[in-house]
């Protein structure tokens, strides 16, 4: 897909060649400046209560009289903000693409001035609305036909929109990335298959990649991560990319990714209903990759870590029992009470590792607790931060992505439920505050750099008829990470 700026041209939008021509519409009157035939075309609409000048209303019009464009849709914006225009393209997309339209044109009359957030925004719109799953489903309807698309604005706005274009595409070719993994099968999307696409990444942008097996885990100590392995005969992997932008000595910010392939639950089985959404157990690592990709296309200069525990939670003979204690890669022991808690358990030996970087920033993201879906929803992420300056950054990096988090508490009152009569800790606490108990249990883990940890268990995945991966939140990792750059 090919993503132009375009300067308006000065006869109007009618003289715009285009298989079609997305008009949003901000306020709750005409835009000025629009010329004289789709002036009149809206405000027949108008008229005819065909339109409303309401976020979210779509008028298409079929070879609009007066105008060069094959095909013309009005969409409502609520407001000027990237936010609204990107909810407008949205709702205009899926008026458009399944029709024959491969040359789009948007544009936003008016006197608003479009920044670099509202071209961003425009490329991960369209991204999202043409992504097609296929890689299990050859009968999947084909792709949309668009293959051009430009935002039209004026010389002013044009280097900032450019730029906005640039990253958006750096962004959607990491959120189509982890989105395809998420949605693979947990048969096709193993922890060697995710130890693929980081090596495919590896020598795509010029990153060091290295993949550990489980004699090699097993020689770093890895016992709560290798007990949450051992349930299963598919193999697991420590996957560990480099990406060097900055000087050596400069202090990398490094991601952790939870990669559980498919998780049952082990011992402690999970029910059977909806448990094939338990493929998306893996895309916080998905989120990793996407992000790695993101920034293998900016190249921005700073270090970055990718870290990911790839594995299956199984109930395997061999796999582990509740009251089990195993001995982590920090030392501390732990008594696994419930076998179904494991994304922690793998993610704290990753956050052990972690400390051999001298980190600037940590960040794990994890599909962790179904308790951070009760208190959130899919809207926004549970981000959970030791470190006040770190917590600041993801925050206004996930308001920047429009890739929404929310803070939620880490006070020591919380760590409480972790007591252990037979170990360190215990991998669970009672069921209240269950996803800040989780983050508390990875706390112990991260007292060595600032960390912070993005709970997306609601916001990866959507369920029900869109069932599929969202792609979240690459978006917000790769802002965080720009955000960082010198
Ligand atoms: N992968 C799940 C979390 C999850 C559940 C994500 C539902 C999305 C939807 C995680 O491994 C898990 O099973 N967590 C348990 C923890 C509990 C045993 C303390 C949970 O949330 O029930
Ligand atoms: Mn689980
Ligand atoms: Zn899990």
């Amino acid at each position: 897909m090919d993503f132009q700026f375009q300067v308006s041209p000065a006869q109007g939008l009618s003289s715009v060649a285009a298989d079609a021509l997305l008009v949003v519409i901000t306020g709750k009157v005409p835009p000025t400046g629009l010329d004289k035939a789709v002036a009149t075309l809206l405000a027949d609409a108008v008229a005819q209560g065909d339109f409303e000048f309401k976020p979210g209303r779509v008028l298409y019009v079929h070879r609009p009289a007066g105008v060069t464009a094959a095909r013309l849709a009005f969409v409502g914006a609520a407001n000027p903000s990237p936010k609204a225009f990107k909810a407008a393209v949205s709702a205009g997309l899926g008026a458009l693409k399944a029709l024959g339209v491969a040359t789009l044109v948007v544009a936003r009359p008016g006197s608003d001035a479009l920044g670099d957030g509202h071209a961003e925004a425009l490329v991960t719109a369209v991204a999202d609305a043409v992504y097609v799953y296929r890689h299990t489903k050859p009968s999947a309807p084909a792709a949309p036909k668009l293959t051009s698309v430009a935002l039209l604005g004026s010389r002013r706005e044009s280097a900032a929109a450019s730029r906005g274009l640039a990253r958006g595409q750096a962004v959607a070719a990491g959120v189509a990335l982890a989105r395809e993994c998420g949605n693979r099968p947990a048969n096709h999307a193993t922890p060697s298959h995710l130890a693929s696409e980081a090596r495919k990444l590896g020598k795509q942008y010029g990153f060091d990649v290295d993949v550990l097996d489980r004699k090699q885990i097993t020689k770093l100590g890895m016992g709560s991560f290798l007990a949450v392995a051992q349930g299963s005969a598919e193999p697991p992997r420590f996957i560990v990319m480099r990406y060097q932008g900055a000087a050596k000595s400069k202090a990398p910010v490094v991601l952790v990714g939870k990669g559980i392939t498919f998780d049952t639950g082990g011992i402690s089985l999970k029910p059977g209903a909806e448990m094939d959404e338990m493929k998306f157990d893996m895309c916080g690592a998905a989120s990793v990759l996407g992000t790695m990709r993101a920034v293998g296309e900016i190249k921005p200069k700073v270090n970055v870590v990718g870290l990911i525990a790839a594995c299956e939670n199984m109930p395997g003979g061999r796999a582990v029992k509740p009251g089990d204690v195993v001995t982590s890669m920090s030392g501390q022991t732990i008594e696994i009470l419930n076998t179904d808690a494991e994304g922690r358990l793998i993610l704290c030996d990753a956050l052990t590792y972690a400390e051999r970087f001298k980190p600037a920033a940590v960040v794990d993201i994890a599909t962790l607790t179904g308790a951070c879906v009760i208190a959130l929803g899919s809207h926004h992420s549970g981000l959970f931060a030791a470190d006040e300056g770190l917590g600041a950054d993801l925050l206004a990096a996930s308001q920047v992505a429009l890739d929404p988090a929310w803070r939620m508490p880490l006070d020591e009152e919380y760590d409480e439920g972790l007591k252990s009569n037979f170990a360190d800790m215990a991998n669970i606490a009672g069921r209240a505050g269950g996803a800040i108990t989780a983050a508390m249990f990875l706390k112990r883990f991260a007292g060595k750099f600032p960390w912070a940890h993005l709970d997306i268990a609601g916001t990866a995945w959507k369920s029900g008829a869109a069932k599929g991966s969202t792609g979240r939140p690459v978006p917000l990792l790769t802002h965080f990470v720009l955000s960082r750059a010198g």
